[in-house]
């Protein structure tokens, strides 16, 4: 296993709890981060579980020097790289804001690699860039490159990129993690998912409307071809998706070229199936009306993870009510998230 990781955007939702999951594993780590969209809490948080602090650098993927400097600095072998914009909405609105740091982030995050000799990354990527899937369950070599929107587009251009740098050069060893949908909190509730604002995805916004923070959840379509008519995703469990990290940084260190591994469970929930497996985890009620559907999501959409089980021995462990009773303990914790 590898000894230093940067993981660039360690301080948010997936970074912090995977930067957990490499610190339990004895593994050294520098945060990158420049907190445009999280807080340091996080990594204190992980440390007061784990006994052990990464180091923490506040700063911008786009800055090459600082970057050089970091690579000079640390013994570093591996980069995990989470940093970017996610808000799939905010990107219609800010596509240049989204282009600079996912694209160019990541261009100025590989430059200075290269120069450092550092050849080994996790990527970061999206059940987005399978667009509206015409079967599921989704398997790694379905047609990709039909993202709706910015954000999704800004994604499938950076796995692009990595795979051309794998083509041209056999030193990198890259791995493009396409998540699904990531839900829940570390078990300990310190930790979790804090989104600014009104939240933009099902999990946050069903934990805010069953603390009181939010008077209803409106449900976006129940005119889908389902068997309940809502949306279908897959969703998993953060610490799960954290795991998946480590299984692909050990599979790296063995392999070169650019992979693409899904990583979901495999199951497909409804918008109405994980309204009522949050009411049992939190024996609340969860207040919704139906609206129309939101523009630009799709029917269903659910992994087939069997590459990474195959070759990552990696397999997601936590099952629905998990995901609900850990999301529902960091809310009730938690209920200003970090503030
Ligand atoms: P997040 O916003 O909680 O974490 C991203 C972190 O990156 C934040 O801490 C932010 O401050 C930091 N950051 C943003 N731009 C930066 C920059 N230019 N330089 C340095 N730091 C920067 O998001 P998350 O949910 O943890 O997502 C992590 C990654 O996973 C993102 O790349 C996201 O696109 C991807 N992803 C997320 C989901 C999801 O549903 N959460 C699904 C698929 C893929
Ligand atoms: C899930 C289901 C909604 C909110 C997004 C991005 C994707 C990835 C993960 C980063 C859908 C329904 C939601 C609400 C609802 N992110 N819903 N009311 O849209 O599958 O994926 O996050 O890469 O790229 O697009 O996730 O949690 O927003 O929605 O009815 O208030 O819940 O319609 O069926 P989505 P989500």
């Amino acid at each position: 296993m590898t000894s230093t990781v940067i993981v660039t955007g360690g301080a948010g939702y997936i970074g912090s709890h995977t930067t957990l999951a490499l610190l339990q594993m004895g593994i050294d780590v520098v945060v990158l981060d420049n907190l445009s969209n999280s807080t340091t809490a996080s990594l204190e948080r992980a440390a007061q579980i784990t006994g052990r602090s990464p180091v923490f650098v506040q700063g911008d993927i786009r800055d090459e020097a600082l970057l050089n400097g970091l690579f000079e600095k640390y013994p570093i072998q591996t980069v995990l790289h989470f940093a970017g914009l996610k808000a799939v909405g905010e990107s219609v609105n800010r596509p240049l804001a989204y282009y600079d740091n996912n694209v160019t982030g990541t261009l100025t995050l590989c430059k200075a690699m290269v120069r450092a000799g550092v050849f080994r990354l996790a990527f970061s990527s999206s059940a987005t860039v399978y667009g509206n899937p015409a079967i599921v369950p989704i398997f790694e070599s379905v047609t990709t490159g039909m993202p709706t929107n910015p954000y999704g587009c800004s994604k499938y251009m950076i796995e692009q990129v990595l795979q051309d740098l794998a083509n041209a050069d056999p030193r990198w060893s890259i791995a493009l993690l396409r998540y699904f949908n990531p839900v829940g909190a570390h078990e300990s509730g310190l930790i979790g998912e804090d989104p600014n604002g009104i939240p933009n995805n099902l999990l946050p916004y069903i934990a805010q409307v069953a603390v009181g923070k939010l008077p209803e959840l409106v449900v976006f379509g129940n005119d889908y071809p389902t068997a309940d008519g809502t949306g279908v995703r897959d969703y998993i469990h953060v610490m799960d998706l954290a795991e998946g990290h480590l299984r692909a940084l050990e599979a790296l260190e063995t392999r070169t070229g650019a992979h693409v591994w899904n990583l979901g469970t495999g199951h497909g929930y409804s918008v109405f199936e994980v309204i009522r497996a949050f009411e049992a985890a939190s024996d609340r009620p969860v207040p919704y009306r139906i609206a129309p559907r939101r523009t630009g999501d799709i029917a269903t959409c659910y992994a087939d993870p069997s590459k990474a089980m195959r070759e990552l021995g990696w397999k997601a462990k936590r099952g629905l009510p998990e995901m609900m009773r850990d999301a529902w303990r960091w809310q009730q914790m938690n209920p200003n998230g970090y503030r």
